[in-house]
């Protein structure tokens, strides 16, 4: 079959990668891709939040199936437009997008079907807001309502921070994402990635991953879209899995098909766990990043497999076969990530490296000029390996970090200290 995969990022890098060894793979393009795709796919120039221009290109391509990577084209309604059209689709409508585009409708969604997740209040102007920051002190965390590519959300320790973030959400800083916030009381434990398939109906644990979001050492320094991640995640275990699904996602997934948004696609849940419970932090509409670098590693060609029984509404039927090992993934930045950065440094001694079922760099900002690979983006990189202890993936994906020549970009020398 013919497949596109929309996305540019070391997700849909990984996701190409799995989707390539599946044999029912014929002809696979990546749009935009990146220069890492490129080595393994067709890449496409295509404005992916246009749904009628996808559309046209799948049908001048002959695609057979359109899998959506980030969340801005799922908002967009692309996966509607796609559906529209006929073209079998994996990712959600932008109706039930909402749970990631929304944090006011997840909360809604969480009260309607009792999902443990944390006290809340919704503002649409900064005075109220205030005075509820005023009246329950901090620690206390202040979101932007809609999608703020990730910067959305601030953990206020000090209240002078939490006012400082309502100050910027109504000053417009976050755009149209900032018009309402929601501002929710602290939660403590450790958190994690818990991945579903669902087809609206059926809903398919696929996994569990781990990922450090400051840029230093120790959990250190500001933070940033993911300095690393691994797979599984200790902390849930299949207890705590079981009470997420029964508790969290099952509900959830009910409660949208009740109302006639049924959920269709990856549903992520960010989870808390404390004392052997999960609570929801947060959902995302689609696959992490760089969560489905280490996911992808570990699930290899059965991915595809699983992305098409959740399209076609036959999760029931489905099931997982893992491996029972581990997998790391180390993300190589640009110098100054996540503040401002260069481009355009040169990337050496990638050629070299093994790459197999268990050794990826899968690529995020790379661009290829002249034959060579070259950094443009921020995050670069992600060294990925697996092993049959989450220590050897890490011995084996730091083996590869320091193969690569590359002045320009540094990483976190520690991925996966919480789990060792
Ligand atoms: N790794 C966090 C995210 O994908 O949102």
């Amino acid at each position: 079959m013919n497949i596109l995969i929309l996305g540019s990022g070391g997700r849909e890098h990984a996701l190409a990668w799995a989707v390539k060894q599946n044999p029912k793979t014929d002809r696979l393009i990546v749009a935009p891709g990146n220069a890492g795709v490129a080595q393994l796919a067709e890449v496409a120039d295509l404005d992916i939040l246009d749904g009628a221009a996808v559309v046209t290109f799948c049908a001048e391509n002959a695609i057979d199936f359109v899998i959506i990577g980030p969340e801005a084209p799922l908002a967009a309604g692309v996966a509607d437009a796609c559906r529209a059209a006929g073209l079998l689709t994996f990712g959600p409508s932008a109706a039930a997008a909402r749970l990631e585009a929304s944090k006011a409708f997840t909360k809604e969604i969480c009260d309607a079907c009792a999902a443990p997740t944390a006290g809340y209040a919704r503002f649409t102007e900064a005075a109220p807001a205030r005075a509820y920051i005023a009246a329950k002190g901090a620690p206390i965390v202040v979101k932007a309502d809609g999608l703020a590519a990730g910067k959305g959300v601030i953990v206020a320790l000090s209240e002078a921070e939490a006012l400082a973030a309502i100050d910027d959400m109504f000053s417009g800083e976050f755009g149209a994402a900032g018009a309402e916030v929601v501002i929710e009381d602290f939660m403590t434990g450790e958190e994690a990635s818990f991945f579903v398939l669902t087809d609206g109906i059926s809903a398919l644990p696929i996994g569990t991953a781990q990922d450090h979001k400051r840029v230093g050492d120790g959990d250190t320094g500001p933070n940033t879209g993911g300095m690393g991640a691994y797979s599984p995640a200790p902390v849930l275990t299949e207890a705590v899995q079981k009470q997420a699904m029964d508790e969290i996602v099952l509900p959830t997934i009910a409660e949208m098909a009740r109302r006639g948004t049924p959920y269709q696609g990856v549903l992520y849940a960010g989870l808390m766990i404390e004392n052997g419970r999960a609570r929801l932090v947060e959902y995302n509409a689609r696959f992490g990043d760089p969560e489905t670098q280490v996911l992808m590693l570990r699930l290899g060609a059965q991915a595809l497999d699983l992305m098409l029984a959740c399209a076609e509404g036959r999760l029931a039927e489905a099931q997982v076969n893992w491996a029972d090992d581990h997998a790391l993934t180390v993300v190589m930045a640009a110098n100054g990530y996540p503040g401002p950065y260069a481009k355009g440094s040169q990337i050496r001694g990638l050629e070299e490296l093994p790459e197999d079922s268990r050794h990826m760099v899968f690529h995020a900002g790379t661009a290829e000029r002249d034959g060579s690979t070259i950094a443009a983006g921020g995050r670069v990189l992600n060294v990925t390996a697996r092993g049959a202890t989450l220590a050897d993936a890490q011995k084996a994906a730091y083996a590869m970090v320091d193969a690569i020549d590359w002045p320009g970009g540094f990483c976190r020398r520690d991925i996966g200290w919480r789990a060792l």
